[in-house]
């Protein structure tokens, strides 16, 4: 898809019932789609493929603050914080514990690239919770205010935080944190629709994301469960959230993305566009990392780009021997174009 083609979705009426473009403390989301940090995968090579197909705001994966905080230049996460002229607007997400770590990490970052600035408040993975960060903060609602006070404090550049239904079933961390966020100055919030009992499974709870939506004046990003068309007109008529965020349902798949913009009978990628833009994926990948990291990181996303071709499971196995750039590109030549 070209830059033409890129304009054209982003300029079409929404086929989603979405009430306007999504605007964040002055930025201007539209359309309202947007790309879930996902740790691991939304490097930029990532993000820059979901933009091609119309994601109009992407978020980096999660930041640790404390190593951001002490010293930007040296820090681990320079890879995720690494960007591209064209990878823009993007949302920097930070995690942490301490409130004074969040904000310094916070100010270094809105100077250096962040359009938004955005709190992790939803990661349910054993260490970071333990580490009393991600949803540790969604059961110690007194720090999270504080942290969120701290952080509004320190930039000018929008904030948002985002934050998971509750911890459990029959808690309501979620709309408590909800308001929140909006007594404390949050440009908007994104809610993954489960908790943190749920973690990745089970079916996102729309009843309880449309109560925080209407508890809330600031805008409600929705995120849980959509891998299609349909899913994300269920969760917008359901909650009226002002946005939609995809995460694993973009995963091989940017084009969900033209999909959500332009209706149901989308026609899917071809297979020579899956195979060009798994290519271009590979050479936006070694232009970031090292070439061997660069490989290992791409086998997960050609095994995701493959999905559903004929021969899909025998690429996967070769796959996994592979530790060189040419190699890969052999392979997509063989599987996707000569093999179709
Ligand atoms: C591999 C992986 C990495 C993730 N990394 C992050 C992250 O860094 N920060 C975050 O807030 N959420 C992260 N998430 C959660 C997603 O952003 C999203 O909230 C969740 O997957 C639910 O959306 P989905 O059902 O569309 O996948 C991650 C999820 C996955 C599967």
């Amino acid at each position: 898809m070209g830059k033409d083609e890129r304009h054209d979705l982003l300029t079409m009426p929404y086929a989603l019932p979405f009430a306007g473009p999504l605007s964040i403390g002055g930025l201007t989301v539209d359309p309202p789609l947007v790309l879930a940090p996902l740790a691991g995968l939304s490097s930029w090579p990532m993000r820059m493929l979901s933009r091609r197909c119309g994601a109009a705001l992407c978020f980096s994966e999660m930041v640790a603050a404390a190593p951001v905080a002490r010293n930007l230049a040296q820090a681990d996460a320079l890879y995720a914080l690494r960007t591209h002229p064209d990878d823009r607007p993007l949302a920097i997400q930070l995690f942490g514990p301490r409130a004074d770590e969040l904000a310094e990490a916070a100010r270094k970052l809105s100077a250096f690239e962040a359009d938004i600035i955005d709190l992790n408040m939803g990661c349910p993975v054993r260490k970071v919770v333990h580490s009393g960060s991600g949803c540790a903060l969604m059961r110690d609602l007194p720090r999270a205010a504080a942290i969120i006070r701290a952080v509004r404090a320190a930039v000018k550049v929008p904030l948002t935080v985002k934050f998971r239904l509750g911890w459990a079933q029959d808690g309501n961390e979620g709309l408590e944190l909800a308001r929140i966020c909006e007594a404390e100055g949050v440009d908007a919030i994104t809610v993954h629709a489960r908790t943190r009992v749920q973690g990745f499974a089970g079916d996102p709870d729309f009843d309880r994301l449309a109560e925080i939506v209407s508890t809330v004046k600031i805008p409600v990003i929705g995120n849980g469960g959509i891998k299609s068309f349909r899913d994300a007109e269920h969760m917008l008529r359901h909650t009226g959230c002002a946005g939609i965020m995809v995460a694993r349902g973009a995963r091989g798949n940017p084009w969900i993305f033209s999909e959500l913009i332009q209706g149901p009978n989308t026609p899917g990628p071809t297979v020579a566009e899956r195979a060009e833009v798994a290519l271009l994926h590979l050479q936006w990948m070694l232009d970031l990392f090292p070439p061997r990291k660069a490989v290992l990181e791409m086998r997960k996303h050609i095994s995701w780009y493959s999905k559903g071709l004929p021969l899909a499971c025998d690429l996967r196995r070769e796959l996994q021997g592979l530790c060189e750039p040419e190699q890969v590109r052999d392979l997509v030549e063989r599987y996707f174009i000569e093999g179709n």
